[in-house]
């Protein structure tokens, strides 16, 4: 029998490097002080960590602004402690996935210092420069996803250069080959295992805003969306057919190196993601990311018709062979603890971690954390001080590891604010809590290892009935029905005949049930059928 890929029964789990531990007393989380967390993260019970960007950057979007593709930022370390952190992170069985960011670098990157010196320098064409319009001013109506025009007048060569994000982030011009070799070469920089000449060995990418790298080559204008006023519809700067043939060149180059993954961060509706799959029909072989990443269950209503619904359609459109995933949480999004409150959080561990398909977990929200707390001298996001309201401080607050000041995250004031919770909500008292949310994520993740039922199974019988989503989970001779009670209200339902593995207020596994259940606000069952 052929065993399935790793990145498809594992789960991932994001660091936000800045904010997971600060090893050299400097406030900013650093390589070191994630090497020294790796035993916990074993002990949670997670395969794989996704690290933002740690290469070298100004910071003007804390890492996503990249000057060296092929480099560590100081401020995290050296390649040196890199290469430490990813033979520890392989010893421990743990995979290693880096953000990669492809549609822009800084515009402290030679590349970028080199192509804004002259308009005949061989490197201008390396970014998406443009005349003013005839009357003057931006070229066409583009607006950055931080707020204003997405288009800089370079003074000196008197054209302007696109920006999807900040000025500081200009955007490399995907059509022109020499960017893709250079791109290329820098992914092969990481995926190399070691060499006389160097080489890492990581595990794969997660690739950087995968839907916006292509932009129309006629600079169209956006027309306006109908649906809100004052705003323009993507059309002609995301998700062009074009990206698709780029996609493919990433897959076939991490798949000359064997079981690498490749994840594509892609904000669209269902049909669009879709597409990032590859599906070629000629050959019914899968040539796109291997995980797009879902999205969907951040916005949908946390309610069970609405997730059935999504659940459903989403296993429908997936094309042959395609491997789902789902996302709770990242470094852009509100805390799942936040947006869904204290009893939620539990039937959201429970749904993430046995839905079928790869989850990924936001570190913090196995703990349960909420939004930090900033007041508005504290905040640091370019995003939120350019619009305000947008900001994603909140969500990137430092991990809370105990109770001593700087909850353990550092032994200074970190760059960001401590969550006040911290004295209860902390990984250590909670690891010594039975009934912890930490306890909840660690029997989740181990009960989805131990049943081949949740980490390969098939899901069926997806329902909703009075706020209870249900569902099950088959493989072989292991069958599993989940239930989740989505409001704050008691429930009852009808179940199989079966016996409790887990209850997510972590009261009462063991017992056996037929007939009538009933579930507490914001309980969530998994029973082992038959
Ligand atoms: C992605 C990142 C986000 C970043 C943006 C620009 O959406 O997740 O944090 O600001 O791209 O790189």
């Amino acid at each position: 029998m052929q065993t399935a890929p790793w990145w498809q029964t594992a789960v991932l789990y994001q660091v936000y490097p800045r904010s997971f531990q600060d090893a050299n007393g400097d406030g900013v989380g650093d390589l070191q002080g994630i090497l020294a967390r790796l035993d916990s993260l074993v002990e949670l019970g997670v395969d794989a960590l996704w690290l933002s960007p740690i290469y070298p950057s100004p910071m003007a979007d804390f890492g996503y602004d990249v000057a060296n593709y092929c480099d560590v930022d100081p401020l995290f370390g050296s390649l040196a402690d890199f290469d430490t952190l990813l033979e520890a992170a392989h010893a421990r069985g743990l995979r290693l996935v880096l953000d990669l960011v492809p549609n822009h670098t800084s515009s402290q990157h030679p590349w970028f210092v080199a192509s804004r010196s002259s308009r005949r320098d061989p490197h201008r064409d390396w970014y998406l420069w443009h005349d003013p319009a005839p009357g003057g001013g931006p070229p066409n109506n583009w607006t950055s996803h931080f707020g204003g025009s997405a288009w800089t007048l370079d003074q000196s060569t008197g054209q302007y250069y696109l920006h999807s994000f900040l000025p500081e982030q200009p955007d490399l011009n995907w059509r022109n080959p020499e960017v893709r070799a250079a791109i290329y070469s820098a992914m092969r920089f990481w995926l190399e295992r070691g060499t006389a000449a160097g080489g890492r060995g990581v595990d794969g990418f997660r690739v950087d805003v995968l839907w916006l790298l292509i932009k129309d080559a006629l600079f169209r204008d956006n027309p306006a969306n109908p649906a809100w006023d004052g705003a323009l519809l993507p059309l002609y700067t995301a998700d062009r057919p074009e990206v698709h043939a780029i996609v493919g060149e990433m897959r076939s180059l991490l798949e000359e190196y064997g079981d690498r993954v490749l994840i594509g961060e892609i904000y669209l509706p269902l049909r669009n993601l879709m597409a990032y799959y590859g599906f070629d029909p000629a050959s019914q072989s899968l040539r796109g990311a291997h995980l797009p990443f879902n999205f969907h269950l951040i916005h949908t209503p946390w309610q069970a018709e609405a997730i059935a619904q999504l659940v459903m359609t989403y296993e429908a459109l997936l094309p042959p062979g395609a491997w789902p995933n789902w996302v709770l949480g990242n470094h852009d999004q509100h805390r799942l603890a936040t947006r869904l409150g204290p009893y939620q959080i539990r039937t959201a561990a429970m749904l993430l971690l046995t839905l079928r398909g790869t989850p990924t977990l936001y570190y913090g929200d196995e703990l349960g954390m909420p939004d930090g707390h900033l007041t508005p001298e504290q905040q640091r996001d370019p995003a939120g001080l350019r619009q305000p309201g947008a900001g994603r401080d909140a969500e990137r607050t430092p991990m809370l590891w105990d109770g001593s000041p700087h909850a353990g995250f550092s032994p200074v004031e970190p760059w960001l604010p401590v969550h006040p919770e911290y004295p209860q909500t902390n990984a250590n008292a909670q690891a010594m809590a039975p009934r912890s949310v930490l306890s909840l994520y660690r029997q989740l993740l181990r009960l989805r290892r131990a049943h081949p039922a949740l980490h390969c199974g098939s899901v069926t019988t997806v329902s909703a009935q009075s706020g209870v989503l249900g569902y099950q989970r088959h493989q072989g001779e292991d069958h599993l029905q989940i239930y989740l009670n989505l409001t704050e209200e008691l429930q009852s339902v009808t179940s199989p005949r079966g016996t409790i593995l887990l209850t997510t207020i972590l009261d009462g596994a063991g017992g056996a049930v037929e007939g009538t259940l009933y579930l507490e606000p914001g309980e969530g069952l998994l029973i082992q059928l038959g």
